[in-house]
């Protein structure tokens, strides 16, 4: 019998053209070079122009990622945009993003999950191409970290940067098992209790303003690897795979360290797991997406790979998925 499955088309991502070096931040923040590679790994960061919002950042890398799929918006009938830096309060980001690509049809809606914010997209989506409600989608993760930076913060301002990632998913019919291309599986977890470990001080409701990021390093940091871990093997055993059958781990690139520990505790080797961070600091819900475009473009994922997506963030959310490509 047939499964409808959400197989990817085409990636695309995008970053802002002012590209800062640990040099150059350390000439205005108490910081060095030094101390953000050992800690993070990171070693520059994108920052979007002033007047340039997430909706523009998000708009480039749909439009490369159509391009990349050689599709047209009328085959797209949703847009799923993961942000916590939308352009505005409401509407949705993802319906500027819809107007702007000239898609009058289907729906478009943000998801906020932070730094899990693409994996919960890919996922919502996937739900609706598996069920018919959509034929094609636009999962997009797209973020303006740099507005609600604490720029006298240097312990969080040297961490994150700005950008932008979108993949094509097309509904095809595969065979039910695991050898079908598209998302094979996909696990979501949340737990409100950790909200003062990371989170941005204002709000709609609360302050009015939209605040700045507020985060306890050390508490993110033990929870990260433990959870990272048990959402990959999750999701992996709910395709009914191994860590071991993964040509690819993509993770959020958040910090270097994490990222590391992590495949460590998965017995995944670090020649399997595709590394960004150095090059666009940590983007939040772009992350995944801008990772797996570089791996995509530079020939090392091919038509086949199996993949497997991990990622944590604010609440703390986290969530993996296991797609083949
Ligand atoms: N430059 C120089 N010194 C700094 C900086 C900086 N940018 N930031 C902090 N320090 C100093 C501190 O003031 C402190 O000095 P002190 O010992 O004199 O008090 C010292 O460095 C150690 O500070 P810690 O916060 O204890 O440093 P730690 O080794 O824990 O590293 C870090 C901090 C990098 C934030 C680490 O905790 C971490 O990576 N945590 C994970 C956080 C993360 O990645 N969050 C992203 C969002 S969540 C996610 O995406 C998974």
């Amino acid at each position: 019998m047939s499964t409808r499955r959400a197989v990817p088309a085409g990636i695309g991502s995008y970053l802002p053209a002012q590209m800062v070096t640990n040099e150059e931040l350390s000439r205005t923040v108490d910081t060095t070079h030094d101390w953000i590679v050992e800690r993070t790994g990171i070693h520059r960061r994108h920052i979007a122009a002033e007047g340039e919002a997430t909706s523009d950042l998000a708009l480039h890398a749909a439009r490369r990622a159509l391009d990349h799929a050689g599709i047209g918006i009328g085959d797209i009938d949703l847009i799923v945009l993961a942000t916590a830096t939308p352009d505005q309060t409401f509407p949705a980001t993802a319906t500027r993003v819809q107007q702007a690509l000239g898609m009058s049809h289907g729906f478009a809606f943000d998801v906020q999950a932070v730094c899990s914010g693409f994996v919960y997209a890919l996922s919502v989506a996937t739900q609706f191409i598996e069920t018919g409600k959509a034929r094609g989608a636009l999962v997009i993760g797209a973020e303006t970290f740099s507005r609600i930076l604490d720029w006298s913060d240097r312990s969080t301002c040297v961490l994150f940067g700005d950008g932008a990632g979108a993949l094509v998913l097309r509904g095809e019919d595969g065979n039910g098992n695991n050898d079908d291309r598209g998302v094979l599986s996909t696990e979501l977890r949340s737990d409100g209790a950790h909200n003062a470990a990371l989170f941005v001080d204002g709000g709609p409701s609360t302050t009015g303003i939209a605040g700045h990021l507020r985060m306890n390093g050390r508490e993110v940091f033990k929870h990260a690897v433990r959870n990272l871990a048990e959402i990959g093997e999750a999701a992996l055993e709910s395709a009914g795979l191994a860590a071991s059958d993964v040509r690819w781990i993509v993770p959020h690139q958040a910090n270097a360290r994490i990222i590391a520990s992590t495949a460590q505790k998965m017995g995944v080797d670090m020649e399997r797991v595709i590394v960004t961070v150095q090059d666009h600091a940590n983007t939040s819900a772009a992350s995944i997406p801008l990772a797996l475009d570089v791996a995509v473009r530079d020939g090392r994922v091919r038509r086949g790979d199996l993949l497997l997506l991990e990622a944590m963030g604010g609440g703390f959310t986290w969530g993996g998925a296991v797609l083949r490509w």
